[in-house]
């Protein structure tokens, strides 16, 4: 009889204990984990913004009209996973670096014929290109 009311208490005390966990959670989620994003990576964010979101995302894996710009600085060409490629980029044979993502973005029909990256015309200003470029390499990194 004692044992038993011993255990009872036991797992009441569990169950507050437990509540006290679900009730303190969503506190500790709502912590804003956005204090270490600096302004000039802000500025290179919001020039892709302009000019590359309408297809594209820098999540891993998130390929949308065009594939993921995720890590895109050393990859190989045609290399994000699942997306479907034209098979002129695909085949390309290109290793993504500073050079040949300026051209690319500069005017992608001069780097590889029948690209389907398109109706995207090219940026000609080579400092928009530039902070472009800044924001997917940084991206790269992680
Ligand atoms: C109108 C939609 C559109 C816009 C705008 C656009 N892209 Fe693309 N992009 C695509 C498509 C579609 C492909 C796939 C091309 C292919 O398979 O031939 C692509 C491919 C690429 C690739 C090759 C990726 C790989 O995995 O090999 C890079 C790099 C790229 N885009 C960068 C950019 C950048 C940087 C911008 C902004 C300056 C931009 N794109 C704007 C649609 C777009």
């Amino acid at each position: 009889m004692n044992g038993r009311a011993v255990t009872l208490l036991g797992s009441a005390a569990l169950v507050v204990a437990m509540s006290m966990v679900v009730a303190t959670a969503p506190v500790t989620a709502a912590t804003p984990s956005t204090a270490t994003e600096g302004q000039s990576a802000d500025h290179g964010q919001m020039t892709f913004n302009n000019h590359c979101r309408t297809c594209h995302s820098i999540k891993k894996g998130d390929n949308r009209q065009g594939p993921s710009l995720f890590g895109v600085f050393g990859a190989k060409a045609g290399s994000s996973p699942g997306y479907p490629y034209s098979a002129a980029l695909a085949g390309s044979g290109i290793t993504w670096d500073e050079k040949t993502l300026d051209e690319f973005i500069a005017n992608p029909d001069s780097v590889v014929t029948n690209n389907k990256m398109k109706p995207y015309t090219g940026l000609t200003d080579p400092a928009v290109r530039k902070e472009i470029l800044a924001f997917l390499k940084s991206n790269g990194a992680e």
